[in-house]
């Protein structure tokens, strides 16, 4: 059934899941969440499913033929699930684009993708601009840089609580500066958005990132800034959190909301 749009799988069932499901329950269109996957470490109380099928194994997901996957989980979960769907012609759209860093994951998905003649799509997220990014390496990007600005609290259990006192900060503090490659191994919760700009731009070696933790900002600021032979461009982003969990911009789960809905569409505008 590969165009019901009632029969969407998720991979994971923590905020963005519980969000995405919710908004399409909300908004009363045609599309609905039928089923989830999540181990059964982790599963969810049954009351919790508002009537999903759960699954815990891969392969019962693929013998329920959804039309789409969307990951919603971990880093994991698109190492663990997502070979196997798309080498079972299951499109898929994963939002854990960090995973993406590993090479060896990205060549195999696309193997497998090639296998199943089936489509994985990573979603923009939290992050903005990527489109400008694509379409202006054709003609040589000379240079991308992405700056991400937090509060000192969100930085702790980072790397940056070893080398600064983040309780103390008065003034926005730069605490790490590098490239993509390495900022995703220091600062994997930062990981989405820079592998989505690396990945949109010129790769993980040439992406200048900085991290700053500055105790004037409320919000997540996200800037991305981009010189080549289209011009330049400079983006920046203050992202509200989702309501449900102060951890996950807003924007980053109305994006996978996005991506469905474009994912069904015969006219992509
Ligand atoms: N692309 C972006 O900009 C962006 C932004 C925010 C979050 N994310 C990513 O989205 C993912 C989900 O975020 P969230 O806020 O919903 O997190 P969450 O912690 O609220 O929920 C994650 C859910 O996945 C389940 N889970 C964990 N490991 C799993 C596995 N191996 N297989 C299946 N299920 C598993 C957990 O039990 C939980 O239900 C995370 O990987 C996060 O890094 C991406």
């Amino acid at each position: 059934m590969p165009d019901d749009k009632t029969r969407i799988a998720l991979i994971g069932f923590g905020a963005m899941a519980r969000s995405l499901q919710a908004s399409f329950y909300k908004s009363g269109n045609d599309f609905a969440v039928g089923a989830v996957l999540v181990p059964a470490e982790f599963a969810p109380a049954p009351n919790e499913l508002g009537g999903l099928r759960l699954f815990h194994d891969v392969s019962e997901l693929i013998d329920w033929r959804p039309s789409l996957v969307v990951e919603c989980a971990s880093h994991d979960a698109v190492r663990d699930f997502v070979p196997a769907l798309l080498r079972n012609g299951i499109d898929t759209i994963i939002v854990s684009v960090g995973s993406l860093g590993d090479k060896m994951l990205l060549d195999n998905l696309e193997l497998a993708a090639n296998e199943g003649r089936s489509r994985l799509t990573a979603v923009s997220g939290a992050i903005g601009g990527l489109d400008v990014l694509r379409s202006a390496r054709s003609a040589g990007l000379r240079s991308v840089a992405y700056t991400g600005t937090k509060s000192p609290k969100a930085w702790t259990g980072t790397p940056a609580a070893d080398a600064v006192d983040l309780a103390s900060l008065s003034q926005p503090t730069v605490i790490f500066k590098g490239n993509a490659e390495q900022a995703a191994r220091l600062y994997p919760k930062n990981a989405n958005v820079t592998a989505a700009v690396a990945l949109a731009g010129i790769g993980f070696e040439a992406t200048g990132v900085v991290l700053i933790a500055d105790p004037h900002v409320t919000t997540n600021r996200h800037r991305v800034q981009a010189e080549g032979a289209f011009g330049s461009f400079s983006i920046e982003l203050q992202n509200a959190p989702l309501p449900d969990n102060p951890k996950t911009s807003w924007l980053a789960a109305l994006s996978i909301e996005e991506a469905i809905i474009r994912h069904f569409r015969f006219i992509d505008v």
